[in-house]
């Protein structure tokens, strides 16, 4: 199964880029982004960022509307569940991963890791 955790991929691999200032993301509360062709959701889970694909691998949910629940968001179509953190995908009938990217903030924004070779 290939694997699309950007998260852990080797650095030099990533280009970060500019996304959102973190002001438009409180705690608990989650943005939607396009970065290139990607659709991409953005979770402030108790103050940390974490940012999946939008889409389930299921049969195309709109995951980024699912419901969190822990480090988990739970797709609203069949109830496939994912861990934000790593994108993989962790419950029926969910079995292929969604990509992690990783996030950072420089200068009070968001900055979200894609990788170079799109
Ligand atoms: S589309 Fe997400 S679980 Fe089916």
């Amino acid at each position: 199964m290939k694997m699309f955790n950007y998260v852990t991929a080797p650095q030099e691999n990533i280009e970060f880029v500019e996304i959102a200032p973190v002001s438009e993301i409180p705690e608990g509360q989650r943005l939607f982004v396009e970065v290139g062709d990607r659709p991409v959701v953005v979770f402030n889970i108790a103050g940390k960022y974490f940012a999946i694909g939008d889409i389930c691998t299921h049969d195309d949910g709109p995951l980024g509307d699912g419901t969190l629940e822990g480090d988990r968001v739970v797709c609203p179509r069949h109830g496939g569940e994912f861990d934000v953190r790593t994108g993989k995908a962790v419950q029926m009938p969910a079995v292929v991963d969604i990509p992690a990217y990783p996030v950072r903030i420089e200068g009070g924004y968001l900055h979200l890791g894609i990788p170079r070779d799109r």
